[in-house]
């Protein structure tokens, strides 16, 4: 499973970065919002530091403006996924732009059916959201489920990309389905490490080398 980043703070990115935690990255308005910067500085800064797919998205709701901002996300590096809506002039785009070779992120997909066309449409990867549809007391993990079979029984390659982490329960279950990638928020993925059986047991065994006055440099 690849393990993308949801986020567009540069100091984060960069701590996972180190570690070999981070495939990707995505990006959306409102991450680009919050960073306060201008979209393409960032954008470049995160495509200089991660190898992977780096996710930026239009801000069009048209076709025609989608595929023109696409094309000048597409000059700020190499490794630049265009991120596009779940509309038919979302799918334009995503049509357009992967019949050109490019990679394409659809977003804001809330059932199987967008899934299928965006997969139809050329998508490279398919965002589901699943803490959105929590939010709104409907079943995330089904909708990554019944994705994963869709795809699996008609042999489509777009990669189902799980978006909208909010817990660590999340990321496991996307991998026990089968998701190709999850993104997540960088406290999300750090909390993965987190067991008060690691942390008591530790505690003893630094308990037990004072006492002993174990060293080994
Ligand atoms: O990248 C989009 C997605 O991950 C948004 O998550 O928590 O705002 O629903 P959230």
């Amino acid at each position: 499973m690849k393990f993308f980043v949801d986020t567009a703070e540069i100091d984060a990115i960069a701590e996972l970065n180190d570690l070999g935690m981070v495939d990707g990255v995505t990006t959306n308005p409102s991450l680009i919002k919050k960073s306060g910067r201008d979209i393409i500085e960032v954008t470049k800064e995160i495509c200089d530091l991660v190898e992977g797919p780096v996710s930026a998205e239009v801000t069009a709701i048209d076709a025609d403006t989608m595929i023109a901002e696409g094309r000048k996300l597409l000059e700020i590096a190499e490794n630049i996924t265009v991120k596009v809506p779940l509309t038919w002039d979302g799918l334009k785009a995503c049509k357009t732009l992967s019949d050109a070779g490019h990679k394409v992120n659809v977003t804001l997909c809330f059932s199987a059916n967008q899934a299928l066309l965006a997969a139809k449409a050329g998508a490279t990867f398919i965002s589901p959201f699943i803490g959105r549809l929590d939010d709104i007391n409907m079943d995330g993990m089904e909708l990554i489920e019944d994705i994963r079979t869709v795809y699996d029984n008609y042999g489509f390659e777009t990669e189902i990309l799980a978006a909208s982490i909010r817990t660590v329960n999340h990321i496991l279950d996307s991998a026990r389905i089968g998701a190709d990638v999850i993104t997540a928020p960088p406290a999300v993925i750090k909390s993965m490490i987190s067991h008060p059986l690691t942390d008591k047991g530790l505690d003893a065994f630094l308990a037990d080398i004072k006492a002993a006055d174990i060293k080994i440099l």
